[in-house]
């Protein structure tokens, strides 16, 4: 099997950052302060609530406003080992700071929750994950937010959208399960023409801040589900909040007023993790590039969803805003009877079926948007499955999918 043409440093442009180093460069070395801890290369794991303070002075002086953003004055609001993750992903975002929180959807309810009003309006892309239309539909609603979904291909054309109590507009890029690419520039544009203060906020699970800085393009808040590449091995769950200066207050003290925290021994794998998140999504790309490239060659398959392939209707807009494509993609079937289906599935050897996604391990597992999207409705008849590709040799992968489709034949 030919290597995937594309590798990170072939894709169209290299955002820059105001570093002067390598991208790689930086996931390694970033927030970590090997001189304050004895030089031991990881930080530490401060397990902490109780914080002591020697004197009254010390104590009182612990309760006042403090522009030393590594004061540590009680566990939960920030240790060496969280400030270790944050300050990391702050930059690799391009952000003025970032929140932990415990899971990637509590930092989307907590961004929101920190953003919005009563009798406010949002903007809220048709391909969200799931659980985001929950929040939407749910708490959100039962405080008086209404909430639109918006055609993820929207572009400039969401200013017909926006209304005079809109106050954010949420994006996904490419969206989940359908991949779809937005066109982030023209939604920022049309957000700050409006010249009312909205708030632009995007997942950026999929391609991590290491293939896309959104930021970077003017979006205000940079929400990431760390569980998947950050974190890396399918074992611990994490929220980043990512923002901008004007922005950070707002979501920091939603996280802070709502008590969010999150274990230390999982921020210290997430930072574990994020140390070989270059060379991982090297070869997730690569890998489900190839993958991507033998389900199209395949008679079963109707049509492949991946930006990086050329003839993806995202191509384009992927190809001008991001520097790479992580492993996840889906792949429409032609319509085939469910014992078929369960056939190719039920004696996959390598590739899972569970949920989340971003680990070592590959994984594949039917999906169902239709029903779910109200602006841009899922039409497909076949079965949608989404594809994770991980770190097995790609040999292995496709004599596995190739036992599989000699399975769905047979059955
Ligand atoms: C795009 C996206 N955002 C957010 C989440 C939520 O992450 P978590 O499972 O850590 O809550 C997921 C989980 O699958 C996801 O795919």
């Amino acid at each position: 099997m030919p290597r995937a043409a594309l590798s990170h440093r072939d894709c169209p442009k290299e955002h820059a950052l105001s570093r002067k180093h390598r991208p790689e460069t930086d996931i390694v070395h970033l927030g970590r302060r090997p001189q304050d801890q004895g030089g031991a290369v990881n930080p530490p794991v401060y397990h902490a609530s109780t914080i002591l303070f020697p004197t009254l002075d010390a104590l009182e002086a612990a309760q006042k406003p403090s522009a030393d953003p590594h004061r540590v004055t009680y566990g939960r609001r920030g240790t060496p080992t969280s400030f270790v993750l944050s300050d990391a992903i702050a930059a690799l975002e391009g952000a003025a700071g970032c929140v932990l929180t415990p899971s990637g959807l509590s930092a989307v309810g907590v961004a929101l929750l920190g953003l919005l009003s009563a009798g406010d309006h949002l903007l809220m892309v048709d391909t969200a994950y799931g659980p985001t239309r929950t929040i939407c539909n749910g708490i959100l609603k039962r405080l008086g937010i209404e909430t639109t979904y918006y055609d993820p291909l929207a572009g400039a054309g969401i200013a017909g959208l926006i209304r005079p109590n809109t106050r954010v507009i949420f994006l996904e890029s490419p969206g989940s399960l359908t991949f779809e690419v937005q066109d982030v520039p023209a939604i920022v544009a049309a957000a700050k023409a409006a010249d009312r203060g909205i708030v632009t906020v995007i997942d950026n699970t999929w391609a991590s801040p290491h293939f896309f800085k959104p930021i970077l393009l003017g979006v205000d808040v940079s929400v990431q589900a760390a569980t998947k590449y950050i974190v890396g091995h399918s074992d611990a769950l994490l929220g980043t909040i990512a923002a901008n200066a004007a922005t950070f207050p707002k979501v920091a003290k939603a996280a802070g007023d709502l008590g969010i925290w999150t274990g230390p021994d999982d921020m210290y794998l997430a930072q574990r993790g994020l140390r070989t998140l270059a060379v991982r999504l090297d070869r997730h790309q690569e890998t489900g590039l190839a993958l991507a490239r033998y389900l199209q060659a395949r008679p079963e398959v109707r049509r492949v969803l991946h930006p990086a392939l050329p003839d993806d209707p995202g191509h384009a807009l992927w190809r001008r805003d991001f520097t790479g494509a992580s492993g996840l993609f889906g792949a429409v079937l032609h319509p085939v009877p469910r014992e078929k289906l369960a056939a190719f599935l039920d004696g996959l050897e390598f590739f899972g079926m569970g949920w989340s996604w971003g680990g070592y391990e590959s994984l594949c597992v039917p999906q169902h948007p239709e029903g779910v999207r109200t602006a841009r409705p899922w039409t497909e008849e076949g079965p949608l499955l989404r594809f994770h590709a991980g770190l097995e040799a790609i040999e292995d992968l496709i004599a596995d999918l190739d036992a599989g489709f000699a399975r769905m034949a047979a059955a």
